[in-house]
């Protein structure tokens, strides 16, 4: 039995015992020692033993879709965009009766969706009014590295700060906003702070259309409507919230037409989505970055975490629908699932006539790379072996050194990649790993060129810009890409648990002395 299985079915009893991994008595020898010069698992926190979850029943659900309340532009001035996001904790009465807290933007969940031009100027002022420190990244956006959010600036508890950026041309897309702080994403997003970021050209080819987002996030409630800490399962393979909520609502009901321009965002730290409309077909219009080239109809919508997409949808007739997530298996580890299908919501479609153009959008011709890149995707399990005899600190250490990226655990002050600015480069994703893991990198959106798994290789089916991909085990990926900003950027693993305990790297972006 390899490791991997191992660890998969001898530790089941394990993860059916729930959450008993925290003995207090047997924490005491400690096998290796780790060099890390960056360990740190004081931020790691397990759920209490036992922990109940609130029954689904009393959650409200049925409502029709509320529309993502808009971040407001203070401005007048314009191809100006000026708002203030206050970070804070805030009690919301979700369940009756019953107040949750939670962190919001805004006091607001769902958070505020920020709608902006290209071109525009985007000032943002930032009080974090949390006890702990957090940033903003404009996930997916082209903004300089200072305002991107990076862990290396955050905005401590108390203070306050103003990113300012410009929407580059040809950027329109469907991006979204996130804290991005050193060891404490996670634990941010799932305490609710996440937001669309809507990028609009002045005229694309669709920008006729009614538009309609779905922000998919998922929570996590214990019996009091509280948000619990993570379990040791929700370390290893990313935290799923029980409750998936669409705009923050549980299964509500959604009304569209077939003339909608739908944009949904798979908010979420590690939920995969794999949509389906029985009856009805997607129509892909576009991925992270924006329009891809023509429209492409698909019975399924694939969105690992971090993901977005835009669609529209085609029935032979109107009617009343499900949105439902299949189940995708992504080899969990400590967890067997039964495959299930999700309900996420009930949808009535209105059939229109819509007349879609054949050409959404012109890529041009794909540049050929000059340099190339390897990240290596792996886990460490050395140091959890004999898991069910470990106390909580040594587990604590095993998970802040599993998974890695190119053999190393994330350094704040390590510099593991370089790149000239505006060079082509072409990134080949290993997975070496068990488990599904989607990559991401700021402050650019790449082009899938290839995939290859076990010795096929498929050339990519569609031009498409992304920020975020999925890796399957095994799986390689060719990415060709370009950074348009001197300074720091980050990659890493989205399933936030992940790129928390260390799955991330460093690309200092260097300026080109050529020109
Ligand atoms: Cu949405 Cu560095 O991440
Ligand atoms: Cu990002
Ligand atoms: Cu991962």
């Amino acid at each position: 039995m390899n490791r991997r299985n191992f660890l998969k079915f001898n530790a089941l009893s394990l993860a059916s015992l729930g959450i008993a991994y925290a003995n207090p008595m047997q924490s005491h020898h400690m096998h290796h020692s780790v060099n890390h010069t960056n360990l740190n698992t004081s931020f790691i926190n397990f759920a209490p033993k036992n922990l109940k979850l609130l029954d689904p029943n009393i959650f409200p659900q049925g409502e029709m879709l509320k529309a993502l309340p808009l971040l407001q532009n203070e401005s007048k001035k314009r191809n100006f965009f000026r708002a203030k996001i206050d970070i804070e904790e805030s009690e919301m009465e979700l369940i009756k009766g019953k107040k949750t807290k939670f962190y919001t933007y805004n006091g607001s969940i769902p958070a505020p969706k920020i709608e902006v031009f290209e071109e525009d100027v985007v000032e943002i002022i930032v009080k974090n009014k949390l006890k702990e420190p957090t940033t903003i990244h404009w996930h997916g956006v082209l903004v300089p590295p200072e305002q991107d959010g990076n862990p290396h600036d955050p905005i401590l508890a108390g203070e306050e700060r103003l990113y300012r950026f410009t929407i580059p041309k040809d950027s329109a897309g469907t991006y979204w906003y996130h804290p991005h702080p050193h060891f404490i994403s996670s634990k941010q997003v799932s305490m609710g702070l996440a937001g669309a970021f809507v990028v609009r050209a002045k005229k694309d080819a669709l920008s006729h259309l009614k538009e309609k987002d779905l922000m998919i996030s998922d929570l996590r409630l214990d019996e009091n409507a509280q948000i619990s800490n993570n379990h040791l399962v929700d370390w290893l393979n990313g935290r799923e919230g029980e409750f998936v909520l669409i705009n923050g609502q549980f299964k509500p009901k959604i009304t569209l037409s077939t003339k909608e321009r739908i944009r949904i965002y798979n908010a979420t730290a590690a939920r995969y989505l794999n949509l389906r409309i029985q009856g009805a077909k997607f129509i892909l219009v576009g991925t992270d970055g924006g329009l891809i080239e023509k429209p492409l109809f698909k019975d399924e919508l694939f969105l690992s975490p971090a993901s977005r997409a835009e669609f529209l949808i085609s029935v032979p007739e109107g009617g009343e629908f499900k949105l439902e997530s299949l189940y995708y298996d992504r080899d969990k580890m400590m967890v067997k699932e039964e495959p299930s299908t999700l309900f996420l919501a009930d949808i009535s479609i209105k059939k229109e006539n819509i007349e879609l153009p054949k050409a959404l959008k012109q890529f041009k011709p794909l540049e050929e790379p000059k340099e190339f890149k390897e990240v290596i995707m792996s886990e460490d399990h050395t140091q959890m072996h004999g898991l069910m005899k470990k106390g909580e600190e040594d587990l604590k250490k095993a998970l802040a050194s599993m998974f890695l990226l190119n053999n190393k655990i994330y350094d704040l002050k390590r510099i593991d990649l370089s790149s000239k600015v505006g060079v082509v480069e072409d990134w080949i994703i290993i997975n070496k790993s068990h488990m599904d893991h989607p990559f991401h990198i700021h402050g650019t959106q790449f082009e899938l060129i290839s995939s290859k798994l076990n010795g096929k290789i498929k050339k990519a089916e569609f031009r498409a810009l992304r920020d975020t991909i999925n890796v399957r085990p095994n799986e390689e990926l060719r990415l060709r890409m370009k950074q348009d900003f001197k300074g720091l950027r980050m990659y890493h693993c989205h399933i936030l648990e992940h790129e928390d305990l260390g799955m991330m790297g460093n690309l200092e972006v260097e300026d080109n002395g050529n020109d």
